[in-house]
């Protein structure tokens, strides 16, 4: 018994110890594809030590050796059938894919096919066969231990996902599902699942609130509990890889680990996929990093390593669909970042991590008057500089007041240091990660670019509040109205006006 509890306490021990890690995928349906060398270049660059090809292409598996960057290359689905069907083409496959560049290029997984059951159900019934032949190969070159083989999934073959202790796998594919776990099993392999809360949150038109899908906080009464376990989730990529694992131990495999092969957010869409944004791409790769990274685990399984790689490395514009299909990546194809990811205390990976880079903007939808207040009280009181927004100075264009709200609210915030609080504005203002900078028009707080410029509060204006010309423009008689539940309105100057929170702007 005690030496039977010691053999499970070091199994787990042995899961936890795991380093989870952050991969990305390289997708290749693009005009201006580059080459294997700058691709490299890029990904040397950016510190990416974990990448995934949907095929095995020679020049760019040459490209990849010597950087030690770990590789899984892929059978392309069109391959499946004829490698299921035959051994020798399977064992073909391994000598001119895997043989030939190891152990110059550091190939460390296999990934047989593209959710086959789900894109190629015809081909599901030799999909084992596929991997077994694969695998046999692997050991008789006596690569077996150091290359992995499995298949990645939709998560759509997982049903019933929430609550996530009552998932299981589509019952349709159990008799591909049994054998294949048995051989991820015996292998010592993991289940590969591509995880797309944007997807989740999409089709669930409502019912899942976008921060969940996005990592952001939830209250706690808004986190979603599992009856069952009493487990709380707060994001939907714990409770889809939990519903993974519920899914598997339906079927009694309890200790395969987990791959997410695919994971992201569009970080662009048309005019019916408004969550397709820069900013909740940005939010969610940035958070599914610092998850990963953490080594958080799942509520079910705190502290395993869950490894990601994101889709993708470039927006690939050649893909079908819809204008979000195009726009996954975190890279344009000539190397220039979609966004930047905001990474502090994330660790090394994407190194061009310019940390804490967040803005102070308004709010689309807010009230223009108070809107208007709020700027008032930004350049006047709250001594921001606000000469820029002058007629002829950088920011003037676009003259509105949500983009010169934006402008103040901002240089406020940061001349703040982004103390919490500092960004509310009476609720219209928002903390977003997407530079708002156009043109000259650079906002304070861009990754250490324009530091000088804000200077302190040397660069404030005077207490002559009106020195700057600006704040007399929009603050027309300089008087507020303090709304106070209690004592009624009343009228003060702005500037003791905005002392009180109540303060609202004459007009
Ligand atoms: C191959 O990649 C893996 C994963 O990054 C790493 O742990 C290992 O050290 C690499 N091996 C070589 C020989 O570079
Ligand atoms: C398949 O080929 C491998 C060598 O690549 C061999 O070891 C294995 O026995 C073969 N299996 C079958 C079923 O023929
Ligand atoms: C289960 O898979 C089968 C075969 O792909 C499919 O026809 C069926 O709709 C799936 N069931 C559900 C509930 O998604
Ligand atoms: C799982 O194991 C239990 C207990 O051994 C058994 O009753 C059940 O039939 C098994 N389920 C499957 C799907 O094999
Ligand atoms: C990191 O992990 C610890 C526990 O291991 C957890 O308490 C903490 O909330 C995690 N942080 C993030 C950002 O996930
Ligand atoms: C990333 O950093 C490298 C080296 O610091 C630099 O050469 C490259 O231009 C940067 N890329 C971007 C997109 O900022
Ligand atoms: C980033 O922000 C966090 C929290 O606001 C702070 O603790 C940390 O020191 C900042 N790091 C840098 C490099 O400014
Ligand atoms: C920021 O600096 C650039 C040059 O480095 C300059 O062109 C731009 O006007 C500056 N923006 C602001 C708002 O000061
Ligand atoms: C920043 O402030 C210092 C001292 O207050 C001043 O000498 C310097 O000129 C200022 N720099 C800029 C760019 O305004
Ligand atoms: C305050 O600003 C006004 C308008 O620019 C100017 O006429 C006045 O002299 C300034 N007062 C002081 C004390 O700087």
């Amino acid at each position: 018994m005690a030496v039977l509890l010691l053999l499970f306490l070091i199994a787990v021990a042995v899961a936890a110890d795991e380093e989870a890690f952050i991969g990305i995928n390289i997708g290749t349906a693009i005009t201006d594809m580059p080459s294997p060398t700058q691709i490299v270049a890029l990904l040397k660059a950016q510190n990416i030590q974990h990448v995934r090809l949907y095929d095995a292409d020679h020049a760019m598996l040459l490209a990849l050796a010597r950087t030690r960057i770990g590789v899984t290359i892929s059978v392309p689905n069109e391959q499946i059938l004829a490698i299921g069907q035959s051994n020798a083409t399977a064992a073909n496959w391994v000598s001119r894919n895997v043989v030939a560049h190891v152990p110059a290029t550091n190939i460390t997984s296999i990934a047989v096919g593209s959710e086959v059951l789900t894109t190629l159900p015809n081909a599901g019934p030799v999909l084992v066969s596929a991997l077994t032949f694969i695998h046999s190969a692997l050991v008789a070159a006596n690569l077996d231990q150091q290359i992995k083989v499995s298949t990645p999934h939709s998560s759509s073959i997982i049903l019933d996902s929430f609550p996530p202790s009552q998932a299981f796998f589509n019952r349709t594919w159990d008799p591909v599902m049994v054998p294949l776990l048995e051989f991820l099993q015996s292998t010592g392999s993991f289940l590969m699942l591509n995880v797309y809360p944007y997807y989740d949150y999409i089709l669930a038109n409502g019912a899942i609130p976008l921060d969940y899908a996005l990592f952001r906080p939830l209250p706690p009464n808004k986190e979603a509990v599992d009856g069952n376990t009493l487990l709380h989730y707060t994001n939907v990529f714990d409770a889809v890889v939990d519903a993974a694992y519920f899914a598997m131990s339906y079927l009694n495999f309890t200790n395969i680990p987990i791959l997410v092969t695919e994971s992201g957010w569009p970080s662009k869409g048309s005019s019916s996929e408004s969550d397709a944004t820069l900013d909740n791409a940005n939010t969610y790769n940035s958070n599914l990093v610092k998850h990963v990274l953490n080594n958080t685990g799942t509520p079910k399984h705190p502290g395993v390593a869950v490894s990601s790689y994101i889709y993708e490395l470039y927006n690939e514009d050649l893909r079908q669909g819809p204008v979000s299909e195009k726009n996954w990546g975190l890279f344009y194809p000539n190397g220039e970042p979609v966004y930047v990811l905001h990474l502090t205390g994330a660790g090394t990976v994407l190194a061009n991590d310019t940390t804490n880079q967040t803005f102070c903007v308004a709010k689309n939808n807010a009230d223009i008057k108070m809107l208007q207040a709020a700027l008032d009280w930004a350049c006047g009181p709250g001594k921001v500089d606000c000469s820029v927004l002058l007629q002829g100075q950088p920011c003037y264009e676009p003259n509105n007041v949500v983009s010169h709200a934006t402008y103040a609210f901002n240089a406020y915030y940061q001349k703040m240091d982004k103390s919490s609080g500092t960004c509310d504005f009476k609720g219209v203002a928002i903390i977003t990660t997407t530079d708002p900078s156009h043109g000259s028009c650079v906002f304070p707080g861009r990754g250490g670019k324009n530091r000088t410029s804000t200077n302190g509060t040397s660069l404030a204006p005077s207490s002559n509040s009106t020195s700057s010309g600006y704040s007399s423009k929009y603050s027309q008689n300089g008087i507020g109205v303090i709304r106070d539940p209690w004592k009624g309105d009343l009228q003060l100057q702005m500037e003791d006006c905005c002392k009180s929170q109540f303060c609202f702007s004459s007009y």
